[in-house]
Parts: C-alpha cells; structure tokens; sequence
C-alpha cells in the first residue's frame, strides 16, 4: 500500500512533512540539490541578519556621504567580518534566486532580526527574489532588568506586524519557549500576521574557556531528547491557535517525525540531524516513516496528524497537572 504522505504547510503543496531547516547546508545550491534528491518536502534557507542588512545601508550611506564611521568601527568589535555583510545581503538574493530554478520544493528564506526599523524592507526583496515564503526568526534575549514581558513581547508582534506589511507570501515566525503564556503570544502573534509558527528557536548557550578566560561560542548539536519541548507545546497550541505548527529542535529520525505529526505539526524541521549525518539521511527518515505508517495503517498523515494534540481536551490544564503530578509520583528511588 502506498501511504500519502503529502501536506500543506504555509499553503504551499509539500510532497511530505520534512522541512530542512535553516542551517548553512541549505546555504550552497550543491545543498539544496541534495536535499532535494533525498526527497525532502521543502528548505529554509540560511537567516539574513538585521545587522547584515543595516551594515549595508550603513556603508552605502558612508559611501556617499564620505564621513567618518565610528559607529561600524565601534561594532565590528562584536561582529567579525563586517565588510563581507554588504556583499552577503546581496548574494543571498541570488542564492535564492538560483536555488528556486534549481529545484522544484518550495524554498522559504529567512530573517533574522529583533527590532522594527528600515532593514525590514529586506523582506520584499526576499519575495522579489523567487522566495516561496519567509522564516522570521525573532532571536531576542532580553538584558535590562527595567524592561517588563509585555514591551518585550510587543516588539515581537510589531516586527511581525511590520513584516507582513511588506510581502504577500506566507510568513513563519520561528519563537523560543521563554513567554509567560505561549498560547496567548502565539494568538497574538497569528493576529499580527503569522501563518505558522515555528517552534522553537534554539538559544544557543556560550560557554567559557578557563584557559584562555574567554566566551567561548559554540554550536552544540541537539538529540531526539530536544524534541520532548516542541512536541508539548504543539500538542497544546493545536486547534487552539488559528496557524499552522512546525517543529525545529530535537527532528532526527523517522520517530522523531511521527510523533511531531502526532501531537499536531504540519512539518518537522532537521538541522542537526542533516549535519551530522548528510543530506542522503532525509531519505532514510522518509522511508523509515512511509513504512510504519504503512504497519500501523495510516493512509496518510492528514489522518495520522493531530490525534495525540490535548489543547482541544476538556481540560488541557489539569491533563498537564496530572500528567505531571503522575510522573513524579510514580518514580521510585532507587536506592530504596
Ligand atoms: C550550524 C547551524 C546554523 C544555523 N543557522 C540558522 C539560521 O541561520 N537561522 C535560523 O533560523 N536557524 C538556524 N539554525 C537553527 C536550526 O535551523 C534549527 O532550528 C535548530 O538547530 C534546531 O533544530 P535541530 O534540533 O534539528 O538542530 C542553525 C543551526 C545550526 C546547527
């Protein structure tokens, strides 16, 4: 029996729910073909930053006005190889250019920013480029303790808001699980124009060098363990938020992917996994999955989909509480 696999995910058609996520290997048009011969459903391509693009309008602007720049000066301290942003906004616009005549999925870009402001204008320029849709990810660590939740959060919904206003593709918005009330932020974020929500974003956590006593950033890649977040939270948001959910964190096997399905995602992303193990791993996973929805019946995965969310439950707080509550009661010390 031949199981369907296929699924809409921001109104676009995907042959299948596995999404590579935005990662540097669906920065190269070798990459983009790769994946799309190991049969992933679409690609999100590398995030273009808020500092890239104001770099260029920064240096455009210096160019012309042939002034001092203390202000770039004074941040390229922070960020290295500043004076290859101006070239990267440009190239970018034609990675995605190119990469849309190269392969037949859908190809959604990405930004990467926290604050409304002129670089915004980028998003258009993403969609004039060929993009399909476009990832937000709203990468935000709040740091001044006079700032409360609610500012926070209303800058989110008003880069969002922003966003939207300059393209007519679908927009992703890629959060990370740090909100006082998810499920009112992803309301709200869909009421600001979000078609999907993407979750989570991962914050990744330097660590120190106690030789050199330095920041040490690193990129730690995640386990299936990571997913247990995601999948809690899209089994409480499904049916209850008006958007569509997809995974990112912890998407490493065909498992991985089912239970995604199961508590309600459209698609599940792999980042890590895709690194770790090759583009050719997305056909492993696809086959793996066609298979047990086969053994376990499913005709496709619109039937498979959902049917472990609990937001719609009765009363989704105390199945929380309970569940919770089960769990720590029913361990047993095992030193007794
Ligand atoms: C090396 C690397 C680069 C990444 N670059 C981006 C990026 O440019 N934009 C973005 O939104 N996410 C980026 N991510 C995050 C991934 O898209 C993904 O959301 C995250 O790694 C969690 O998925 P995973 O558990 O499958 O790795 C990157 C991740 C890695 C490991």
């Amino acid at each position: 029996m031949s199981v369907d696999l296929t699924t809409t995910y921001l109104g676009l058609e995907l042959k299948n729910p596995l999404v590579a996520s935005s990662t540097p290997m669906t920065g190269t048009l070798d990459g983009v073909r790769r994946l799309e011969e190991a049969g992933i459903g679409a690609i999100v391509l590398p995030s273009v930053f808020e500092e890239e693009i104001e770099h260029e309008a920064m240096e455009m602007q210096r160019l012309m006005e042939r002034g001092t720049d203390s202000f770039a000066e004074s941040l390229s301290g922070y960020f290295p190889e500043f004076e290859d942003y101006a070239t990267r906004t440009e190239s970018y616009l034609r990675h995605i250019t190119e990469a849309r005549e190269a392969v037949t999925i859908p190809v959604i870009g990405s930004l990467n920013g926290t604050t409304n402001g002129g670089w915004v204008n980028y998003a258009k320029r993403i969609e004039d480029a060929g993009a399909d849709a476009l990832e937000l990810n709203v990468y935000l660590i709040p740091t001044d303790p006079e700032t409360v939740g609610a500012e926070i959060e209303q800058r989110y919904l008003d880069l969002v808001w922003e966003v939207n206003e300059q393209v007519s593709i679908p927009v992703a918005v890629k959060v990370g699980p740090y909100f006082s009330s998810l499920p009112n932020m992803a309301v709200r974020l869909t009421e600001a124009g979000a078609d999907a929500i993407v979750l989570f974003n991962r914050f990744y956590q330097p660590d120190i060098d106690l030789v050199e006593l330095e920041v040490e950033p690193r990129v730690d890649l995640s386990s299936s363990q990571d997913l247990l977040l995601p999948l809690r939270w899209v089994a409480l948001l499904t049916g209850r938020v008006d958007a569509d959910f997809a995974v990112t964190s912890g998407v490493h096997t065909a498992a991985d992917v089912i239970k995604s399905l199961l508590v309600g995602a459209d698609v599940a992303m792999m980042a890590s996994a895709l690194l770790k193990n090759g583009a050719g791993h997305a056909a492993t996973v696809l086959a793996e999955m066609e298979a047990w929805l086969d053994e376990h019946e499913y005709a496709s995965v619109d039937q498979l989909r959902g049917s472990m969310a609990v937001g719609t439950a009765p009363n989704p707080d105390a199945f929380v509480r309970a569940n919770y509550m089960k769990m720590l009661v029913t361990y047993t010390n095992p030193w007794v």
